[in-house]
């Protein structure tokens, strides 16, 4: 498969009252159609900035995006974005959320094949009995599953996912992690997500990208995950690889993040050990694994 998405000596300078301030530099990868790639790395390392130039949102400083053979200068329908909070319109149901982008999108169908897509990945999401209730009356799970329905409904080049589970219960985030690989299953959408949660990562990812500290944050390492799809959390926990590939992760957020920039753990943007995301990282290895095949 050749490159579908290549991202060019990325770079983002943030001006700040001390001065500029270069979040990212040099950021290089290169994603194949059809991969699901996902971008982990410290909190304030500088993922979101990359996750939002790509969704057009915010502008380089210097460096380029290539979508499909095509240079990405801003925002567009062929970008699905799942934000934490999906941001719906209060006053519309979810059905009429996930309609707005799909009227856009597919102008030339007629209302009822419009109606029809909307309807069909929101029943895909499990949302067949809420789809004419509007946000207030949705769980926060429910909203980021018209989310998620609206983001695959356009039918985009590409998905954008910036921790889309990381507002949610563990029991929620499960759930939807599966949703998310069972649509992604039938689609086969280019996906890139940022995540801070390495279980997430190794359940969804083809490929993990491990984000150095900042600033001047780049890629650092690149881990390739071997499992054959479809992939069941309950066998992926019972595999010995995936125990590996989870201590070499834990194990650059907890060293190499820093070192590979010539820096000692604690260092830079990132929080250094005994921060949120190591306790976080600690305390997910400490948790009892909840399957779910
Ligand atoms: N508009 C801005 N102006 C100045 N600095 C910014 C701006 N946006 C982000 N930054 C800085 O850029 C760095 C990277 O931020 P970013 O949101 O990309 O991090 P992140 O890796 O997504 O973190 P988290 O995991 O906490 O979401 C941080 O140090 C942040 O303070
Ligand atoms: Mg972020």
């Amino acid at each position: 498969m050749s490159d579908y998405v290549e991202i060019s000596n990325l770079s983002k300078v943030f001006p700040t009252p001390k001065g500029p301030l270069r979040v990212v530099k040099d950021f290089n990868l290169r994603i194949r159609r059809g991969e699901f790639v996902s971008l982990i790395g410290h909190s304030g390392c500088g993922k979101s900035t990359v996750l939002s130039i790509l969704a057009g949102l915010s502008d380089a400083s210097s460096g380029g995006i290539i979508l499909a053979g095509k240079e990405l200068t801003g925002p567009g329908p062929d970008r699905g974005v799942v934000f934490q909070s999906p941001t719906l319109l209060p006053w519309m149901t979810a059905m009429e959320n996930v309609m707005l982008g799909v009227d856009q999108v597919f102008y030339t169908a007629s209302r009822e094949e419009r109606r029809q897509i909307a309807e069909y990945y929101l029943v895909v999401v499990g949302l067949g009995d809420a789809m004419h209730k509007r946000p207030a009356e949705l769980s926060q799970g429910m909203r980021q599953r018209v989310g998620i329905a609206r983001a695959f409904a356009l039918s985009p080049k590409m998905l954008l996912l910036d921790e889309p589970f990381g507002m949610l219960d563990s029991l929620t985030r499960f759930e939807l992690q599966q949703v998310l690989l069972d649509l992604w299953n039938r689609n086969r959408l280019t996906a890139l997500m940022v995540t801070h949660d390495v279980d997430e990562a190794l359940f969804l990812s083809d490929r993990i990208i491990m984000m150095t500290n900042g600033p001047e944050a780049e890629v650092g390492e690149i881990l390739e995950v071997p499992f054959a799809r479809p992939r069941h959390r309950k066998e992926l926990l019972e595999n010995p690889e995936y125990y590996r590939l989870r201590e070499q992760l834990i194990e650059f957020l907890n060293t190499r993040a820093y070192t590979l920039k010539g820096q000692t753990p604690g260092q830079g943007h990132g929080p250094g050990p005994g921060s949120n995301t190591i306790t976080m990282v600690k305390s997910m290895m400490a948790a009892e694994p909840v399957s779910r095949s």
